[in-house]
């Protein structure tokens, strides 16, 4: 069953065609790869399908054919489609339990100012209780009290999936979420994202680290210049002459042709 549909969907700046009459289906529970170039239109696609823009044209499906294009990104993340960002955005001078609970109380209730005025320890129990319990399954546990600003990247990273999580999504949209990380940090964010994938979260991922990629999807759509260039299973899309050539001249095609 498909969880998300985007139909012909379109989304200019000025003269600049970002996505083009895009079309992609993603079927509930899996894990799909949106791969491509820089400047292919990845972020942009999660910026209309999270709300950020109204597309120029074309229209989002979200469960049973709902549209939900030219919603508010607050009323899109409330539906369940919760992104996370390509640069993490936390609040840094919170601790690691503060982030959380605040995004699970933000999830609830629609005023982050009176959720920032208000002290820390009038916040409900429950959200906390959740929060403490997101944080033990992301790994972060024995981190909760230290201040975000104090963490190594990965494990800002894995918070920024908790705080994702926080706002219990039915579809995960992960933008990069290995960039910039040792291969430490890379391995235990894979078999973070499996684990919360194994929660029954559909997961579409953004990623430059094609092993990883090849790794993690099911499925994988390559975006060229705002266009859907092909789609298919890790192994067609390693042995797809047009991705190689989509790739070439980039780092990425190191990786795409030693990890086939
Ligand atoms: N708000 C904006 N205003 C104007 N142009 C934009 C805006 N956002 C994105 N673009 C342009 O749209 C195109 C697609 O950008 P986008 O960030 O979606 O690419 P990407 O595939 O995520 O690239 P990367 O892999 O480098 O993150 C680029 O040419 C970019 O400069
Ligand atoms: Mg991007």
């Amino acid at each position: 069953m498909s969880i998300l549909e985007v139909k012909t969907l379109s989304m200019h700046f000025g003269g600049l065609a970002a996505l083009s009459n895009l079309n992609l289906t993603i079927q509930e529970g899996e894990i799909r790869g949106i791969i491509g170039p820089n400047g292919a239109g990845k972020t942009t696609l999660f910026n209309v399908i999270s709300g950020v823009y109204r597309p120029t044209s074309g229209h989002i499906l979200y469960m049973a054919g709902k549209r939900i294009d030219g919603l508010s990104s607050s009323k899109i993340a409330k539906m369940g489609i919760v992104r996370t960002f390509q640069r993490t955005a936390l609040y840094h001078d919170f601790t690691v339990l503060k982030n959380v609970t605040v995004a699970r109380h933000l999830q609830t209730k629609e005023n982050i100012f009176g959720v920032l005025a208000g002290t820390f320890k009038k916040m409900e129990k429950e959200y906390v209780k959740k929060a403490l319990e997101i944080i033990e399954f992301i790994g972060l546990g024995h981190l909760k009290n230290e201040l975000a600003a104090d963490l190594p990247h990965g494990h800002q990273r894995a918070l920024g999936v908790a705080i994702a999580i926080a706002c219990k999504p039915k579809v995960l949209l992960l933008d990069e979420p290995l960039t910039g990380m040792t291969p430490t940090e890379k391995a235990q964010m894979i078999g973070l994202i499996r684990k919360v994938h194994q929660q029954g979260i559909t997961i579409l991922m953004v990623e430059h680290d094609m092993r990883s990629v090849m790794e993690l999807c099911d499925y994988i759509s390559v975006l060229d210049f705002g266009t859907l260039l092909v789609e298919g299973t890790p192994d067609e899309i390693q042995n797809d002459e047009n991705v190689i050539n989509a790739y070439l001249g980039t780092e990425d095609l190191v990786t795409v042709c030693t990890s086939s």
